[in-house]
């Protein structure tokens, strides 16, 4: 019901928030890497594990019979229907470097249907958000993807996994399609790439190999912006496969990472 979503969407930004500003006041000056995960610089900080913590900690507080899966760990089967995706911090890389584009990412699903997301950046002072079927906010404005160019003139943002055999597939699409478009963004952050999409920053986005709190919550905001979302063509957006844009481009592209084998290993 509408109550429930604009509940879930106030939860979510109220958790965001509080993550958000812990993060930003209280990061470490000597910050370091606590864990590994995948590959040597699948970098996990001690920061990540407490704002998953304080973020589930508050969605149990509020809403205990929740389901929530987390990045670092988080899992919670739930019996409400409803379940949380959680990035603690997307963009870790970026957080660790002090570089401004990393934001905490809070999705809600009910029965498995997003219907709340919220992608909060706390140095970058930008907070999107949306509500299945009532549209896409970026702080107080309503957010509008950007009229579809044709491929050779759109913006490109991407991202690269951790597996070093992955990156080197990843590198090789890039290097096919770079004369093809207007040029390639790489930001570090899946959800605001996702987000910059929705507000018209980049043209399209397209990676292999997220996780779905990577995607949950910037895919929402994008669909309620105008994007088009979706894997390889015909198929939902999946870890195998991401790709956002307005409608015209994101087949365009869809065709072209599909002829790249952009989805292989
Ligand atoms: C990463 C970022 C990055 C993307 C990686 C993700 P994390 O998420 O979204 O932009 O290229 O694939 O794993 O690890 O910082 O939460």
């Amino acid at each position: 019901s509408a109550a429930l979503r604009a509940e879930l969407l106030e939860i979510a930004l109220d958790a965001a928030a509080r993550a958000g500003a812990f993060l930003r006041d209280s990061r470490p000056e000597d910050l370091g890497v606590a864990a590994t995960k995948s590959s040597a610089v699948d970098v996990v900080t001690e920061m990540d594990i407490a704002s998953e913590k304080m973020i589930t900690g508050l969605l149990a507080d509020r809403r205990p019979d929740d389901g929530v899966l987390g990045e670092e760990g988080a899992s919670v089967e739930g019996s409400s229907g409803v379940q949380w995706v959680i990035d603690p911090i997307d963009g870790t890389v970026n957080y660790l470097y002090g570089l401004p584009s990393w934001a905490v990412s809070i999705a809600a699903r009910v029965h498995g249907e997003t219907v709340a997301g919220v992608v909060h950046a706390p140095v970058r002072g930008e907070t999107w958000r949306a509500v299945l079927g009532e549209g896409a906010w970026l702080n107080d404005r309503p957010v509008r993807v950007r009229p579809a160019p044709d491929l050779g003139l759109a913006l490109v943002g991407t991202g690269f996994g951790y597996l070093a055999e992955r990156r080197a597939r990843q590198a090789e699409v890039v290097r096919e399609l770079i004369p093809q478009v207007r040029d390639i963004r790489r930001g570090g952050s899946a959800a605001i790439d996702l987000c910059d999409v929705a507000a018209g920053r980049l043209d399209a986005y397209y990676e292999r190999g997220l996780n779905p709190w990577d995607y949950a919550a910037g895919d929402l905001v994008a669909r309620e912006a105008g994007a088009l979302t979706g894997g390889r063509p015909g198929e939902p957006l999946s870890p195998e496969l991401t790709v956002a844009a307005p409608p015209g481009l994101f087949e365009l592209l869809q065709a072209r990472l599909e002829e790249l084998g952009a989805w292989h290993d």
